[in-house]
């Protein structure tokens, strides 16, 4: 592969310069972190799991109109997509409490939410990415009101059309996080949805066992991540013919 400048590293993902002025190549590690990257494995496997899950979930969303980053998946690992500058707000959006809300809040995990919750969070890993309230992103300028109004509603039509997607196919939608960037167009601005969704963005709960199919799988050393992570990429209906572990395996010789 000829040698790519490479614009920004993340902790699961790289991103290099594009054929193309405004286009970038995001490529998908295999790496997985935890707890603000206090917790590090590498997952042979995942980066080409979650490169494919991503296309898709991307794909859908764009046929029905919700603006994405995604232009097209280039090979195993990697995708083009659309150079944007990242608003450094996480959304979440829950629909069932786990995780962070229930510890903080004290519900027990696994209770539905009487309507779907849109949090945020700063995007910092020295203060591990704390929660803030639009009070606090509109008053330190990480983004405008309208530019929160927008990510809020496009993040809602996200979790209508994802809820409706996994449930198709036995898997709950418990929660999920979104990443949004800004386009310019001469005077004005867009936004986009950016980053990946994938089993390490989203908590998916088997409907019928109640089977953890993401990243918690890692976070609380349940083991099975390959699998759980092949097991959703199977019943979307997007999992490589060949073995995972092979595919890596040769790409990363
Ligand atoms: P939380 O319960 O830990 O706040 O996580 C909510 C959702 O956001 C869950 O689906 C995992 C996802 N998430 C990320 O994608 N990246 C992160 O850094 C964190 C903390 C959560």
């Amino acid at each position: 592969m000829a040698k790519r400048r490479k614009i920004y590293e993340g902790k699961a993902k790289i991103l290099y310069e594009g054929p193309e002025p405004g286009t970038l190549i995001q490529y998908f590690k295999d790496d997985a972190t935890a707890f603000n990257a206090e917790k590090h494995g590498v997952l042979q496997g995942k980066g080409v799991l979650n490169n494919r899950i991503s296309e898709f979930i991307f794909a859908r969303l764009g046929e029905i109109g919700v603006p994405t980053h995604f232009i097209k998946r280039l090979n195993m690992r990697e995708q083009l997509v659309h150079a944007l500058e990242i608003v450094p707000i996480e959304v979440v959006v829950r629909n069932i409490a786990a995780g962070s809300i229930s510890k903080r809040l004290g519900i027990e995990e696994g209770t539905p939410l009487p309507r779907p919750i849109v949090e945020f969070y700063y995007k910092d890993d020295a203060l591990g990415d704390p929660m803030v309230a639009e009070e606090h992103i509109i008053t330190f300028g990480w983004a405008f009101e309208q530019e929160i109004d927008d990510m809020t509603h496009m993040a809602l039509r996200v979790n209508d059309f994802m809820n409706g997607l996994f449930a198709a196919i036995g898997i709950r939608l418990v929660d999920f996080k979104l990443e949004f960037g800004r386009q310019y167009h001469d005077d004005h601005t867009h936004l986009l949805l950016a980053d990946e969704i994938s089993p390490d963005s989203c908590r998916l709960w088997d409907m019928k066992t109640g089977e953890k199919l993401d990243k918690d799988r890692f976070r609380r050393d349940l083991g099975g991540e390959i699998e759980a992570y092949q097991e959703v990429a199977r019943r979307l209906g997007v999992l490589p013919s060949a073995d995972i572990r092979d595919i890596a395996a040769a790409q990363d010789k």
